[in-house]
């Protein structure tokens, strides 16, 4: 089967095409990370004008690299939240009107479950039950992957994500985003570490919180002053924190719930620093598994994937043109987007 994966949650337009014997035939991504840089932040705005004007352009591409023809696609897998409501909106405007005319049935898929589940679309895969960090620009949690479609959210954060925490304060140190990108770039020029707080980093909960630290970093640049040795240190300093923070509370997680399969998923998990500190915890009998660098981030390969699970483990389909499959978790309601 073919998979058509589409995802407009933020501001990456992504379409993939996955075939399930061979796997990601294509993952094509439309980054406006330069776009939005000029604003300190994410527009939502100009994120689904963007979306609007490119999708079709990244579809053609894709469906030019692999050679197939709409008529070869099974299902349409589509990012249907969480994430900026008028930037799903093209991707599930895409998604419906191609299965209504084509008569594909199309699936809604959460953003969440499909980092989480992008970890299983490599060579050497978690076996159930694992723990799933997921650290992205939006999200910052921890759960427990019992099989496809179970999972058990055991921590997550009370307010910023560390992802977020990355972007802000990169834009303050005057650098671009992806923020945690530039910051790790940067990071290696420090000669000092300023030891932000790590907040709740001994305390006994799975639970994060980062806007004290975000606080202080804020406290800190406006009292001083901001050469490259300094932004450096910043940078440095801020990586520390957050990366100490994710490790010692996957580690916990890990004694909790005595799962010492761990894996580490969203476009923070691609932080060198981070990854070398998750492997290290290899020595301590612990299995790890990361992404490659493409599926960290937001792309549409994970949705296409998670589609194709949600469709075999569904089995009664009746509606032809649209599986609507409820993850089976609620994302807390304190989490933004
Ligand atoms: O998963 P993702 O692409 O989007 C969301 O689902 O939110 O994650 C984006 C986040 C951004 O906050 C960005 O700063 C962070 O991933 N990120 C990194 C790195 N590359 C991207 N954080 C730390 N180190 C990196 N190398
Ligand atoms: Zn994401």
């Amino acid at each position: 089967m073919i998979i058509l994966g589409i995802e407009t949650s933020c501001d990456e337009t992504g379409i993939s095409l996955y075939d399930t014997k061979i796997g990601i035939l294509t993952n094509k991504l439309f980054s406006q990370n330069k776009i939005h840089t000029k604003y300190g932040g994410i527009m939502p705005e100009i994120a689904s004008k963007n979306h609007y004007k490119k999708i079709f352009i990244v579809l053609n591409k894709a469906l030019k690299k692999t050679k197939k023809k709409i008529k070869d696609i099974n299902i349409i897998s589509y990012c249907a939240g969480p994430g900026l409501p008028n930037s799903l909106l093209i991707g599930t405007a895409l998604a419906k009107s191609m299965s209504l005319i084509y008569k594909i049935p199309s699936i809604p898929i959460n953003h969440i479950e499909a980092h989480i589940m992008s970890i299983m679309i490599n060579k050497k895969v978690p076996k159930f039950p694992f723990i799933s960090l997921v650290t992205s620009g939006a999200h910052t949690l921890l759960c427990i992957v019992k099989n496809y479609g179970k999972y058990k959210i055991i921590g997550q954060s009370l307010d910023d994500s560390a992802g977020e925490i990355f972007d802000k304060i990169s834009i303050l140190l005057k650098l671009k985003l992806p923020g945690g990108k530039y910051i790790s770039k940067i990071a290696k020029y420090s000669n000092k570490n300023l030891n932000f707080p790590k907040p709740l980093i001994n305390k006994n909960t799975l639970n994060f919180s980062f806007s004290g630290l975000k606080t202080h970093i804020f406290n800190y640049i406006k009292n001083n002053k901001l050469n490259f040795k300094n932004k450096a240190n910043i940078a440095f300093s801020l990586q520390e924190s957050i990366t100490n923070i994710l490790i010692k509370k996957i580690k916990l997680a890990s004694k909790k719930y005595k799962i010492n399969t761990l894996s580490i998923v969203g476009g923070v998990s691609s932080n060198k620093i981070l990854r070398k500190k998750m492997f290290n915890l290899t020595k301590i009998n612990k299995k790890i598994f990361f992404n490659n660098k493409k599926l960290c981030t937001d792309n549409a390969a994970m949705i296409a994937y998670t589609g194709w699970k949600k469709y075999l483990f569904n089995k009664k389909i009746k509606n032809n043109f649209e599986i609507d499959i409820k993850p089976k978790w609620k994302i807390n309601e304190n989490f933004k987007n």
